[in-house]
């Protein structure tokens, strides 16, 4: 078993609430193991320029209410290729790094995964850090709490608005491939309509329940749409609505960025946290190629490989039935 003596962490992909509270944990167990711990800033990219520093206990004190990350992070292009790994592989053999945190989303390990292959001799550790909550191996990932409190926070703001003009609002909310934040906000919500990218929603249904829910004396609706549902983005989607519906007046919202920032909850903060003391835990007990996750509140560990090839999240079955039938 390789001895691990100096670690680096590093964030990289979309940041994540939650990120800074996971980088506190990794750096505090492991001096507390009597590691040394570096800090790489921007991703991948940070590794490939040589971007990193030596971090302290005092490097993360106040930081567990911080939304973003304290290192940076960035879709680093140029480590998708043998030369960039190459690099990024010397500055860390330059540097005396025996192991890398990684806290990201299925980008960030894919990267991590490639290079780990090609450089077995750097122990790999990833913390699910994104706000999609897709990844298989983990129930939920860093920032997921978060960012479905803040989009709920600010639905409901919008139906009061709605409600006050009788309006039809759609909303669209993040998640590329994952429709969990559009999911469990359409619920807490009670959103008319969810459209996700795990299903299709024909439009002509979509319009039947908006009649539906008018003729049942609804006086705002709220469809909420993921941006990677496949019926096209919210303003797409009320284009075609719009030809059909004349009783609502219809506004569109795309909530954007604003949902990955804030302060962490404390659910996200504990599981930054818990995930952050794992990772190093695991790293020192040998473990490489692994991600940490949180399964019935457990720890678990599962290959990089398995938590990429069952990549795809599967939303409840159970939430999205009783999405429907609440709405009505
Ligand atoms: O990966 C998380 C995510 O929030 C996706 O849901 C979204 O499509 C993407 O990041 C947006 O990323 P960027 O900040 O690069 O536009």
């Amino acid at each position: 078993m390789q001895k691990i003596s100096k670690i680096a962490v590093l964030t990289s992909g979309g940041d994540a609430p939650g990120m800074n509270p996971c980088i506190r944990a990794v750096v505090r167990t492991a001096i507390y193991h009597g590691l040394q711990v570096a800090g790489i800033r921007q991703g991948y990219q940070g590794l490939i320029d040589n971007n990193m520093y030596d971090m302290n206990t005092r490097s993360v004190s106040n930081i567990l209410n911080l939304g973003g990350t304290i290192l940076k992070t960035a879709r680093c292009l140029p480590f998708r290729t043998d030369e960039g790994m190459e690099l990024a592989y010397q500055n860390l053999k330059a540097n005396g790094i025996d192991g890398i945190v990684v806290i990201g989303g299925d980008g960030t390990f894919t990267g991590a995964l490639r290079f780990s292959r090609k450089y077995p001799d750097i122990a790999v550790i990833g913390v699910p850090g994104t706000i999609d909550n897709d990844l298989y191996g983990s129930t939920y990932t860093l920032g997921f709490d978060t960012a479905t409190n803040t989009v709920i926070e600010a639905i409901d703001k919008i139906r009061d608005t709605a409600d006050a003009h009788d309006r039809l609002f759609f909303i669209e909310v993040m998640g590329r491939d994952s429709g969990a934040i559009a999911l469990r906000a359409g619920i807490s919500c009670g959103a008319e309509a969810i459209l996700l990218p795990e299903r299709d929603t024909a439009i002509e249904m979509l319009i039947e329940n908006l009649k539906a829910g008018q003729y049942n004396k609804k006086s705002s609706s709220i469809v909420i749409v993921a941006e990677g549902d496949k019926s096209g983005g919210a303003y797409d989607l009320a284009e075609a609505v719009r030809k059909q519906i004349k009783f609502y007046d219809i506004k569109v919202t795309i909530l954007g960025h604003l949902q990955r920032g804030g302060s962490p909850s404390a659910f996200d903060r504990i599981l930054g946290s818990r995930l952050g003391f794992a990772a190093v835990n695991a790293m020192i007990d040998g473990k490489t190629q692994m991600m940490v996750g949180l399964e019935a509140n457990h720890i678990k560990l599962t290959s990089l490989e398995e938590a990429l090839t069952q990549h795809q999240f599967k939303l409840e079955d159970d939430l999205m039935q009783m999405a429907d039938i609440l709405s009505i």
